[in-house]
């Protein structure tokens, strides 16, 4: 926060009028489910991106600064058109670009921006981003645009201006997370529940591994998933893969004519059915007793959903035979990160486990740390 509100006086000669900050997250569980209209259940992260800002008089213009980059762009009302600002300033530019498509009247602003929030790790850094400007327009500009309204625009922002198809699941982590908690969250309707996570209470500890496996053609591969996904749901005459109950999971097989959709079909179903009992362990006490249903996701985006890499299932395995109670890749998949739950005790031998595996098979050395729930995006001063 210090930083970010240094780096704004630096570059701009006065101070800003405040710091805002989102964070990135992991999700627990509930992968590809969201464009599917079903659950998800992930919590924020403690590392965050923070935007420094300020009002500028005159025609509107905005001025970003990047701390990471150490780079400026500058852009106005000219640029605001799809794809009309590319890189990690098209972010910025498509909440812009979103705000004043649903009618707003986006003040002109100076922003620059700080994050700790590791960068293609699959942790949502562009949502952070995303969500933490869209806070900070919304203050600085007064917009009544309600809190649960604003995971949906900050999505705009990314489907409509920067030109990935993602589901709505990374900003409503972003914005709507609390500390201590996870957001089961309902991607049709829209209703959240805060489900107390007390990890450490119970023993626990969420390990986050950073495979640092590069993505391979993660976005027309997610596209594919989504259109699959989309085009069984016509099939079988229902609205999205959400309104298939498990128990209709066997007719729905046999009425898909081919392997692949009948996979993606199975993967969708029996996670939405998994982010369920998810919860109903947690609301019970049996943190523990989630780790079997971690693993079992993992198992099936390796063999249904087909969106893990070598590097994820090695390290989701190591880690269990390691003593983790349970392991998965968490976010879209093609890379980034595994979340393995083991004992408060375990962290380090289970780390060391999986670095270990990864330097017998040649890859690249994993990076890892120990994830608590934070808070979502907020003005901090
Ligand atoms: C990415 C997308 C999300 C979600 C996950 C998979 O993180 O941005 O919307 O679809 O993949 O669960």
């Amino acid at each position: 926060m210090d930083a970010v509100a240094k780096g704004f006086h630096k570059v701009y000669g006065e101070p800003g009028a405040g710091v805002w900050a989102a964070p990135g997250r992991v999700n627990l569980i509930g992968e590809h489910t969201d464009y599917n209209e079903g659950y998800v259940l992930p919590f924020a992260l403690p590392r965050r991106t923070y935007v420094a800002a300020g009002r500028t008089g005159g025609a509107p213009r905005w001025q970003v600064w990047s701390a990471q980059m150490d780079q400026t762009v500058e852009f106005g009302p000219e640029d605001l058109r799809p794809g009309g600002l590319t890189g990690w300033a098209g972010y910025v530019a498509g909440v812009v670009w979103a705000l004043r498509e649903a009618g707003y009247d986006v003040p002109g602003a100076r922003l620059a921006v700080d994050s700790d929030v590791p960068v293609g790790a699959g942790l949502s850094s562009s949502a952070a981003l995303e969500c933490a400007v869209l806070t900070a327009l919304v203050d600085l500009g007064g917009l009544d645009l309600p809190v649960p309204s604003r995971p949906a625009l900050a999505q705009r922002a990314e489907n409509g201006f920067v030109g990935v198809p993602s589901g709505i699941m990374d900003q409503s982590a972003a914005i709507l997370c609390q500390a201590e908690h996870a957001l089961f969250l309902d991607c049709r309707t829209g209703q959240a529940e805060q489900v107390p996570l007390d990890l450490a209470g119970a023993g626990l500890a969420v390990l986050v591994i950073d495979t640092r496996a590069p993505h391979r053609l993660a976005d027309g591969e997610y596209a594919a998933r989504r259109t699959t996904c989309e085009r069984a749901a016509a099939a079988l005459g229902v609205t999205a893969l959400r309104d298939l109950e498990p128990a209709r999971l066997p007719a729905a097989l046999a009425a898909l004519p081919d392997d692949l959709s009948r996979r993606r079909v199975r993967h969708v179903v029996t996670e939405n059915q998994r982010v369920r009992e998810t919860v109903a362990r947690l609301r019970s006490g049996d943190a523990r007793g989630i780790g079997p249903l971690l693993s079992a996701s993992h198992a099936s985006l390796r063999d249904d959903y087909q969106v893990t890499v070598p590097e994820l299932d090695v390290a989701a395995e190591v880690a269990e035979q390691a003593g983790a109670f349970g392991a998965r890749m968490t976010g879209g998949g093609f890379g980034g990160c595994v979340i393995a739950l083991v004992g408060d005790g375990a962290v380090d031998s289970v780390a060391a486990a999986v670095t270990e595996a990864f330097a017998a098979r040649g890859f690249a050395a994993p990076a890892w740390f120990v994830a608590t729930p934070g808070p979502g995006a907020t003005r901090l001063r």
